[in-house]
């Protein structure tokens, strides 16, 4: 395909490898590193990547795989994961990214994935595309010598001290309940674990390998890092199926001595202030999104998830970049939706980004409401909607891509 004069848009083949490798270590900053590269080229298969190419050389890169997502009611639908998005500098600004894109949607809308989903690099290209951030959560700095638990905090107890290489079917399992509950979360395949537990060195910060807790319903993956003198237990991963596993792994690492800093990141509604007598210990260093997503077909997603209220509204959805918009009849009784296209006149108007913003229940749509990109005939419309589309749990993304 040449969309642009001069640069052909097609599937990746084995000879590019070298190339595609110049051009992403290029755009990313970084060299790869030599044990992740099996797996994960098992991850993202190099014969489904798509590349840009000047003449002979290769200017331009976006792979792709099929996820297992979990989205709200505990349901789980296929989505398209995009990574190693990256166009030569020499070669920015002329639409590379936007004809491989193209190309790429044009490939998901073919295997008929309702959704696609990504981690973005920055916040201002993605929404021109129809996607939105649709997880969000903070980085935490938590002054462990002054935590104190509440008397109300649970104290279940249950964790033990565990060598990572002797846990591994522990954790995997835990992590497999845990995805199943909680949207944005993805099946995790054996090459992501590989690459979790292989652990290099590089990718430590300094920091020690991974400490590793372990309660039959939670596990936290840690580790060591001394910065100014000050030792730090940073949290890599923290997966709970329940309160109590959650409380007991909490108590464990404010139990660390030694440490002075505990930092880890939360979602927003995660209970750890309000076990402790001062919730401000919890300190927000950095919020951040995660996953950002896109609907590709919006009855099949809307479909696909479940809702916490019963609801019967039009919106009119647009999609500048897909053509997937239109006007769309959303009902739903005791969870269950039925999304049709319709001719009736609409109670909502969005951008198809927005309405990724909210499938995961993360983001409110009072709050595009007030910003000026949701509309609606009656407030108390976007209330009801509100209330349909949270849900029981915070949106994560189970593991980085
Ligand atoms: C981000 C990147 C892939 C963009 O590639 P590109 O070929 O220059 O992008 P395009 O020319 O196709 O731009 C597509 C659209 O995005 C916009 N855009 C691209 N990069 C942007 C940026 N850094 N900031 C704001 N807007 C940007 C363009 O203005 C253009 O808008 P339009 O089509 O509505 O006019 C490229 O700069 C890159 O490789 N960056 C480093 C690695 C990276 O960040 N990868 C993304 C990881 S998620």
């Amino acid at each position: 395909m040449t969309l642009i004069p001069g640069i052909t848009i097609r599937s990746a083949v084995e000879s590019d490898a070298a190339e595609i490798g110049l051009v992403v270590q290029t755009a990313f900053g970084m060299r790869p590193e030599e044990s992740l590269q099996e797996p994960y080229r098992r991850l993202f298969p190099p014969q489904e990547a798509i590349v840009a190419v000047d003449g002979e050389r290769v200017v331009g890169h976006v792979e792709s795989t099929t996820f297992t997502l979990t989205v709200p009611g505990e349901r789980t639908v296929d989505a398209c994961g995009i990574a190693g998005v990256a166009v030569a500098p020499t070669h920015r600004r002329r639409g590379i990214l936007r004809a491989m894109y193209t190309e790429q949607h044009q490939r998901i809308e073919a295997a008929g994935l309702p959704l696609t989903i990504f981690t973005a690099s920055r916040g201002n290209i993605y929404g021109r595309f129809g996607y939105g951030p649709t997880t969000r959560g903070s980085a935490v700095s938590i002054d462990r010598r002054f935590a104190e638990f509440l008397p109300t905090a649970p104290d279940p107890g249950g964790v033990e001290l565990a060598v990572l290489t002797e846990a591994t079917a522990q954790v995997r399992a835990i992590y497999d309940r845990w995805r199943r509950l909680t949207p944005g979360a993805q099946v995790r395949p054996d090459a992501q674990w590989e690459i979790t537990f292989l652990d290099p060195e590089r990718f430590r910060g300094g920091g020690t390998d991974l400490f590793a807790l372990l309660h039959p319903d939670g596990y936290v993956l840690y580790r060591y890092r001394y910065s100014d003198s000050v030792e730090i237990a940073e949290v890599v991963e923290i997966r709970t199926v329940t309160a109590d596993a959650h409380a007991a792994l909490w108590r464990t690492l404010c139990g660390l001595d030694l440490v002075t800093r505990i930092e880890a990141e939360l979602t927003d509604n995660d209970p750890l202030p309000y076990l402790l007598t001062d919730p401000r210990l919890v300190r927000t260093a950095k919020r951040f999104d995660g996953l950002w997503l896109r609907l590709m077909d919006v009855p099949a997603a809307l479909n696909a998830r479940s809702y916490q209220r019963d609801l019967d509204v039009v919106l009119a959805v647009t999609d500048p970049f897909r053509n997937a918009g239109g006007a769309f009849a959303l009902r739903v009784r005791d969870g269950i939706a039925d999304c049709t296209p319709t001719t009736r006149a609409a109670d909502i108007e969005l951008g198809i980004d927005v309405l990724g913003s909210m499938y995961l229940g993360a983001y409110p749509a009072r709050v595009f409401a007030t910003a000026n990109r949701l509309h609606a005939k009656d407030s108390w419309q976007v209330r009801a909607i509100d209330e349909a589309f949270g849900a029981e749990r915070d949106a994560v993304p189970g593991w980085f891509f």
